[in-house]
């Protein structure tokens, strides 16, 4: 009998690229491929790539660069290792990749990931590229995870519901990468996470690069929304929290915002990207809403869930910004009071609008950053201290570092550290409060009860 073959999947970027690898270890589990922690014994290695920013892109080279050492080793023990590159560089560059890195085998685009087993079969005669946009779904043919690999990911897992993007923000590689928005079929969805609950999941962020713009198909022969499709998936035996993410500031739709009030389920932290305070930028960043739509946004979901946490993704240093453009952008995040905030120096990325634009230089978007880091840091603390002394609800998820400790997650997407017995993990329980770290919480159980949303909705 043959060997297993092993696998190894790097992952970058975001939530939809970890969805991805794991559909391509499923997809390659029934030819014989086991998932290996490093890419030293491995016989293939993909690499799932971000192009987001420059130095995401950067970071693939750098990578193959390593692993083409990896692979000669490998062949002068006299054993074949496969490379493939997939992810949105794959899409960008296509047989540029080839050309720039000997090392690789096989180049794959997000939309054909489906096709890898009939890749690797040609990839034993030749190097091979797939970037296209096939008409067929690569869901429908993409296999599902059996349920040892559902456990082994974790309570916590993402579903992919839609991809691409038609919003063209003037910065952003996706809509050239990913293509037109996408949406998958309703049913489809529930089908998958239903699988997935029954296999131990509790916890289910619906992904998509501009996710609630979700317009797939329902079984009633009409496109849902995605305020629709939560409805639908929050009546899945099993699940204990939704959550979805990306979502656009103009995609906030009054069905979406009455999910946020009726579903108990559906957690209330949403991660709603600004990317500036400033209405002069916003334009400029083709975002289609100003500073005071945004606001009107967090202040209607603020009106029905009060509670709700909310977070962000900056980009400083967009060509034209100016100082007051930059302290609009400063000032947003007291003013809106964020949980937590991600900020990113502004990259210009090829066949982009923005890359044509004259841009700032290095040391001014360098300054900004780590002003509007320090203002996201101290605006963090200041949304964690709110939390002392406070018992919320924790889903224990696995063990921590210390010896007897379980990590967890608040509704508000906190990770929470607390001494408690391992059979708690799957259980959500409340937890108070009583220590802050730089970006988690410590507290104490403060009582045995199970309190899923289920069980509270029974009133147990
Ligand atoms: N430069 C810097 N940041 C970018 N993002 C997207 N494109 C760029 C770019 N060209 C950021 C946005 C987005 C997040 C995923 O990445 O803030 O929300
Ligand atoms: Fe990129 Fe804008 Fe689409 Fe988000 S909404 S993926 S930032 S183009």
């Amino acid at each position: 009998m043959s060997r297993p073959q092993k696998l190894y999947v790097k992952s970058y970027g975001c939530q939809m690229n970890v969805y991805d690898s794991r559909r391509m270890a499923d997809t390659l589990a029934p030819l014989g491929f086991v998932e290996t922690a490093t890419a030293d014994d491995a016989d293939l290695v993909i690499l799932n790539t971000c192009n987001i920013r420059e130095k995401a892109a950067d970071k693939v080279y750098s990578e193959l660069g390593r692993i083409r050492a990896l692979k000669e080793n490998a062949a002068s023990d006299g054993r074949c290792v496969v490379v493939a590159v997939a992810g949105c560089v794959a899409q960008a560059e296509g047989k540029e990749i080839l050309r720039r890195a000997p090392a690789v085998d096989i180049v794959v685009g997000p939309q054909s990931y489906h096709r890898l087993p009939d890749l690797l079969a040609r990839a034993a005669r030749g190097r091979v590229v797939d970037t296209e946009f096939p008409i067929e779904d690569k869901f429908d043919h993409l296999a599902a995870p059996t349920r040892a690999a559902t456990r082994a990911r974790g309570l916590s897992t993402f579903v992919t519901v839609q991809e691409g993007c038609d919003k063209f923000c003037a910065f952003c590689v996706v809509p050239y990468t990913r293509g037109a928005e996408g949406s998958r079929p309703a049913a489809k969805i529930v089908a998958e996470i239903e699988r997935l609950t029954d296999a131990g999941v509790r916890e289910i962020t619906l992904v998509g690069q501009n996710v609630n713009a979700y317009h797939g198909d329902g079984p009633d022969g009409l496109p849902w929304t995605l305020g629709r499709l939560l409805y639908r998936v929050a009546q899945v035996p099993g699940i204990a929290r939704l959550r979805y993410t990306t979502s656009h500031p103009c995609d906030m739709d009054d069905s979406l915002i009455a999910a946020h009030r009726d579903l108990p389920s559906l957690m209330p932290h949403l991660h709603l990207p600004v990317q500036s305070g400033s209405d002069r930028i916003l334009a400029a960043m083709n975002r289609r809403h100003t500073r005071a739509d945004y606001l009107h946004v967090i202040d209607t979901l603020r009106a029905i869930r009060p509670d709700i946490a909310f977070s962000s993704d900056f980009i400083v240093g967009f060509p034209g910004e100016s100082e007051d453009d930059f302290l609009a952008s400063f000032n947003l995040i007291d003013e809106i009071g964020y949980a937590s905030a991600y900020s990113f120096k502004y990259s210009p990325r090829p066949g982009t609008p923005a890359a044509e634009l004259p841009q700032l230089p290095d040391e001014v978007t360098s300054e900004r950053l780590s002003r509007l880091l320090y203002a996201i840091d101290r605006q963090q603390a200041v949304y964690n201290a709110r939390c002392r002394g406070l018992a919320l609800d924790v889903l224990f998820e696995k063990q921590g570092k210390l010896p007897g400790q379980l990590v967890g997650r608040s509704p508000y997407l906190q990770p929470v550290q607390v001494m408690a017995p391992p059979e708690l993990i799957g259980e959500i329980h409340k937890v108070t409060i009583t220590d802050l770290g730089t970006y988690s919480l410590f507290g104490t159980l403060a009582r045995a009860a199970i309190r899923t949303p289920e069980l509270a909705a029974t009133g147990v």
